[in-house]
Parts: C-alpha cells; structure tokens; sequence
C-alpha cells in the first residue's frame, strides 16, 4: 500500500486501522477496542488495555535476541565521553532505578520531575518510571528556578530526579542551586530527590530528602515492570502557551506507544537494529518521542548527543556523530543546520567524513527556511524532510512519509497529513478555505492515538486552548494553506508564542515578568525575526510617571529579570524603552504591526489604530538598535 491507501484506510476506518497498529506493541492485555468517546469532544485510546512502556521499549528487545544490541549510544564532545549501553544493560540500569524509586515510597500515578541534562540517566530516568507507572514530567534545564518552581506545583510530583549540573559549552549550569530555589519558592514538597553526582560538580546534598544515585538504587531492589492501563498517563510535558501559566500536556501510555512505534519505520524508515539520531534535548518533545521512547520501543539505537551543532569542537560534530556511528536516519532543527551553514557555508566538514550510512535529514521544531533545506540537500547529497508537528501531538501531523513512500518534496511544505490527522483549513467563521488560500491549521477530531487527550488538571483550559475557537475541530495555532497536491504550508503562529532556536516561548509570560519590574508601566513582547534563531524576543516597556533612571540600566534590568525568572532558553537580549505602545481603539496592543516595523517589511496601517504617530517613534527606538532600516509606515 502507498500513502494514499494508507492514509484513506485511517480515515475510512480508525477503529481497524489503529487496531491492527496496535499488534506491533507487547500488550498485557491487547485492546478490543481502539477508540474511546468520552462525550463532549473528548476521546481516549485503547483505554480497555494493559501494557507497559518500559517493557516495550526495553525488556521485550532482551527477551527476543537484541540483549547485546547498543539501545543507547551516548556521545559527548562536551566531556569527550563515548558510552554505550546494551538493552541487557539498559535493563539492569532501569529495573535497579525503578526499585530506588518505590523505595521512595513512589508508586503507581506518582509524578516525578527529571531535570537533567543529556546524559543517558535522563532517559533512564524516564523509562524507570515508565516501570512502575509513575508520571513523567521533564523539565528543560535552560529554565530557571521559577519556572521548575511552576511545574512543581502544578503536577505536585512525590519525588524529583535531577543532576548536579548541567554542561553548556561556556559554563558549567548548576542545577542543585536551581533545584533547591526551585523547591524552596513552590508550595509542594517532594519527599525524596535522587541526584546524579557529575564528576564536573559534585553537588551537597540535603539530608533527609537528597538521596545519591547509587545510594538510592542501594535502598531499593530491581523493580519489575507495572501494567498499566492504556488511558493510564505516560508523562505530561509542560508547553508554552499564550499566558504565562504553562500547559502540562499529557501523553496517555498505549496511543504514545502504538503511534511512535508507528512513525520509526513509516516516516524515519528505520528498520529495528538501526541507529537512529535526534540532536535535541530530553526536555522537549522531539527528545521524548525520539530520543527516548520511539527508538528504542522500535528495537532501534538512540544517540544521546551532549554538545551542540557548531562549537564543540566545530561544525562537523554532527557528520562526526552520524559516521563514528552509523546514524541511518538524522533529525534536528533548521536553526541546528543554519548554526552549522553559517560556519561551513561550502560544507568542507561534511566531506571529512563517511556518511554513505546516513540516509536522510528530517527537520522540525520550526519553520524550515528553503536556503536551509536546499544547502543540507546540496552538501549531504540526501533528501531532507521537513515535518511539522507540535508538543500535544507527540508525533508528525504533516510529515513525508518516506517509510511507506517517499513523495516528491516540495521546499516549503512539510508535505502531506499522516494517517489520523483529518487537516482542514478553516476561516475565521470556521469555513473550511480553497486550496491555496491562508487560513487557520485545525484537526477534525478525534486526533489519533498518541495526541493529548487532555491538559494536567485543566480539562477547562484544554477546552478553551484547542476545542472552542472551532467547534469539532483540534485548534493547532498555526496558520497556514493547503494546496491543489493536498500539500501543506505552514506559514505563521495565530497566538502570542514565539519560537526561538527551535524552542517555543510564550511573549506572554515575558510580558508578565517585564510587568513586574516596578519602573514598568506597560510593555509588550514580540518576536523579530532572527537569522540564526528563527525569532528572537524583544521587549518594549513604557515607564512608570517620574521614573528618570538611565534607560539602559532598566533595559539591562529587564534582560536580567527574564533570564532570572525564566531562564536563559528565554534567549531574551533585545528591551528598548519606548514613551507609548501603538494601540487599536479598543486599546489592544498591535504586536503583528510592531514585527512588521522591526522587520523591514511592508504592511498596511491598520484601520483601527488609535494613533498612528506612535507607529514613528516605535520606529526611530528600533533604528537606534539596527532594526527597521527600511519601511516607512503606509497611510491607509
Ligand atoms: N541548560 C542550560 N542552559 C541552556 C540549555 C540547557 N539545556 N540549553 C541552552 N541553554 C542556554 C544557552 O547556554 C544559552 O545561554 P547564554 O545566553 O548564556 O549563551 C541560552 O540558553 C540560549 O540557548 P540557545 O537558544 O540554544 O542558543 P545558543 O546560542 O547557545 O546556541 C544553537 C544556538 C542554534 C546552536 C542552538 O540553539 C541549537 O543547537 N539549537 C537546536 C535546537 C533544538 O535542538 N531544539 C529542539 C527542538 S527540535
Ligand atoms: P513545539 O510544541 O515546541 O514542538 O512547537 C510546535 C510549534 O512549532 C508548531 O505549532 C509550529 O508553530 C512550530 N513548528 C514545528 N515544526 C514546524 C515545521 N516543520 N514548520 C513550521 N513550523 C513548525
């Protein structure tokens, strides 16, 4: 069957569609049934079985003859570490993990927070609690204290499983001090915190509640694996949204497993045994469904690469990393490739190397520009796939589905929807739009297996972000077309979240943190467009009557507070002090015009502005930091 078939086959009949997907998953009891209405616009999957991810993506490969297969290879430029671990040894590392977990008192449904950086016990980590049932929740370690102290509260986990530090190439980041701030400003408590000593930092400990790592496994015995129920929450991975509050994203166990296992062979066209790369990091979704669980549930190798694409040593580390190990398949984000462009711009690195193994190069996290694409197609010599996706789906909504059969890419598009995801192009009012024209990105429900069936403990704010604008509809907040090829075209974000270096921040919660800086009257937060990072934010902030400080002392003040307060991820290095923000009548702030001004681009007044000189003075205050070189603003 070719894509077309297959995806039809979905659309005509999820029921035995995703029932025969589910086969390729060792069930404790297999699913009758595959979809679960709930009512109401909620839908489970597989909700009558009992599985466990830890088994699937790790005991089972030891049973059927991988034991002594690589299940982690761990390369790291930053230390100058190479490991590997077998599935045989993977096993002992996570049963013994999970025993020190329950003998923290962990058990079924507990949340536990990982905060580590790329080391392979991150990905332990996260199986072990797989084992017993426990509730992943992984939290990026480019945040700061605040935002750790945020998801602490929020998903309240028993205990916490952290490093002593984490390694960026300039700087060692010392996750104990973040952590211990963490625990200290949140309102809940874990009991236990088991640490991973690095030999870079060797962390204190607090008594009573910091247990070492191998102190920890000491306490407890080999944990076997939990059924668990297929409804039974895998992990929940906070996103960014449009206020400051993020959203725990859940992940139900059996549609995770059934639907990544999926995606290896069918988009990545990796067989079992192969090496599969994903240069990203565990705490975001690409490091979830790719490094940790899709490989490894498949029979695949992951590469748990702790560097970054240029710098560490140079811009060939990732042709390096795919030769020395024979990476089949390679994913990564368009701002990696245009760090790596903009170093070797001829691709001199790429010809040091033997990557007559590497198949293809498999792009998302954000827009993937065409001089990006085009130049990896040239210096490669393989095709590059572009595919879109987001935190709630866990896997590609738009993909080219290589695996099953490689359509002809179009640079620019992600290609076509994968089996499940009904993609509709909606106007404001809801009406589906011709081929070709720019409207809002929606999913007639149900999503498939795998997608969020809810957010943590806000059933009504997942209503609110996703189900209400388009009743019927999964809102993506991306806009974009489809055209006569049934291709799609992701153009732009409908919302006030930005994305930074493949990393998606909400302008939202900087403008709640820059609104707390007591000479801030008012402000606003955009993204401009970044050659190298896609966007980054700048902030813009009116003073407070009689304040007369030097700008640059609050602007640096500002630059601080986010850094402080969300973390360096936030990449927040552009304030200006303006006298007024441009507003409509009603008083919203016209955030797309202020992009369009700082951008050079054209754009059209808009017809409801208030005062339109404001529009000139946010023009010189950008000129004076290199922005706005060109466009004067446009009288109607
Ligand atoms: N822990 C602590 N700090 C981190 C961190 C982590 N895991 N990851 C990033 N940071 C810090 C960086 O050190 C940097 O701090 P600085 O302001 O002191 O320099 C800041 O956060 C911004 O990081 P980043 O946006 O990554 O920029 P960079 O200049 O360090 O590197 C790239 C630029 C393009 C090389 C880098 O962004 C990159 O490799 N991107 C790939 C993105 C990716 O994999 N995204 C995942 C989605 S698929
Ligand atoms: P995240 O949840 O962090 O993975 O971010 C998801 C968002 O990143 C999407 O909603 C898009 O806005 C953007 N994004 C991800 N992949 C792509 C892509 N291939 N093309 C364009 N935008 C993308």
């Amino acid at each position: 069957m070719g894509y077309k078939e297959v995806y039809k086959a979905a659309q005509d009949n999820p029921e035995q569609f995703w029932l025969e997907q589910a086969k390729a998953i060792d069930w404790v009891r297999a699913p009758e049934q595959a979809l679960f209405d709930k009512g109401g616009d909620l839908y489970e999957w597989y909700a009558d079985a009992q599985v466990n991810g830890c088994y699937n993506a790790v005991d089972r490969h030891v049973e059927n003859g991988r034991a002594d297969q690589a299940a982690i290879i761990y390369d790291s430029p930053i230390t100058n570490t190479k490991q590997t671990i077998t599935f045989a040894e993977l096993q002992t590392r996570v049963a013994a993990l999970a025993g020190a977990l329950v003998a923290q008192g962990v058990t079924k449904g507990d949340r536990v927070i990982i905060y580590m950086p790329m080391v392979p016990e991150a990905i332990e980590a996260m199986l072990a609690c797989a084992r017993i049932g426990a509730v992943h929740s992984v939290v990026f370690g480019g945040f700061a204290a605040n935002e750790l102290a945020v998801r602490i509260d929020d998903c309240t986990p028993k205990a916490i499983i952290a490093a002593s530090c984490g390694l960026e190439p300039n700087r060692v980041v010392h996750y104990k001090p973040l952590l211990d701030g963490a625990i200290e400003l949140a309102t809940h408590k874990p009991d236990a915190c088991i640490i991973l000593q690095r030999e870079q930092e060797i962390c204190e400990l607090i008594e009573g509640r910091d247990i070492e790592w191998e102190a920890a496994k000491a306490l407890g015995t080999p944990a076997d694996c939990v059924p668990v129920e297929g409804n039974h929450p895998a992990y929940i991975l906070y996103t960014s949204g449009t206020t400051g509050a993020p959203k725990g994203v859940v992940r139900h166990t059996a549609g995770h497993l059934v639907a990544i296992n999926w995606t290896m062979k069918n988009i990545y066209d990796v067989d079992p045994g192969d090496v599969f790369w994903a240069a990203s990091d565990v705490g975001w979704v690409v490091g979830h469904s790719y490094i940790a669980y899709g490989p490894l549930i498949h029979g695949n190798t992951t590469v748990v690469f702790e560097g970054k694409p240029v710098g560490t040593p140079d811009a060939g580390t990732f042709w390096r990393v795919i030769a020395e190990h024979n990476v089949r398949s390679f994913f990564t984000a368009p701002t990696a490739i245009r760090a790596v462009k903009r170093e070797d711009p001829k691709g001199l690195e790429v010809k040091k190397y033997d990557l007559s193994g590497l198949r293809a190069l498999y792009l998302a996290g954000e827009r993937a520009d065409p001089d990006t694409i085009i130049w990896a197609q040239d210096v490669l010599g393989k095709p590059v796939y572009d595919h879109w996706w987001q935190t709630e789906t866990g896997f590609t909504i738009a993909g080219n589905p290589a695996g099953l059969e490689a359509l002809p890419v179009k640079i620019g598009s992600p290609t076509v929807p994968m089996p499940g995801y009904d993609v509709q192009i909606l106007d404001e009012a809801g009406h589906p739009m011709p081929a070709g024209e720019l409207g809002a990105i929606a999913v007639k429900l149900p999503l498939p297996p795998g997608t969020l069936p809810t957010l943590w403990n806000a059933e009504d704010r997942f209503r609110k972000s996703y189900l209400t604008t388009f009743p019927g509809f999964y809102e993506t907040g991306d806009a974009g077309m489809i055209d006569e090829d049934g291709y799609l075209y992701i153009m732009a974000r409908t919302d006030d979240v930005i994305n930074v270096a493949g990393h998606r921040l909400s302008t939202g919660a900087m403008e709640e943190v820059l609104a707390g800086h007591p000479d801030v009257a008012e402000c606003a937060v955009i993204g401009v467009s970044d050659p190298l990072k896609g966007q980054a934010p700048m902030g813009f902030v009116c003073l407070t009557n009689g304040v007369n400080r030097p700008h640059d002392e609050i602007t640096a003040e500002c630059v601080k507070r986010i850094r402080d307060q969300i973390g360096p991820v936030a990449a927040f290095k552009l304030a200006l002090v303006v006298d007024r923000l441009p507003k409509t009548r009603s008083g919203k702030i016209l955030r797309a015009t202020m992009v369009k001004i700082a951008d050079s681009e054209e754009f059209k007044l808009p017809a409801t502005i208030d005062d339109p000189t404001i529009l000139d003075e946010i023009k010189a205050a950008l000129q004076t930091i290199g922005f706005a070189k060109r466009v004067t603003p446009k009288p109607l």
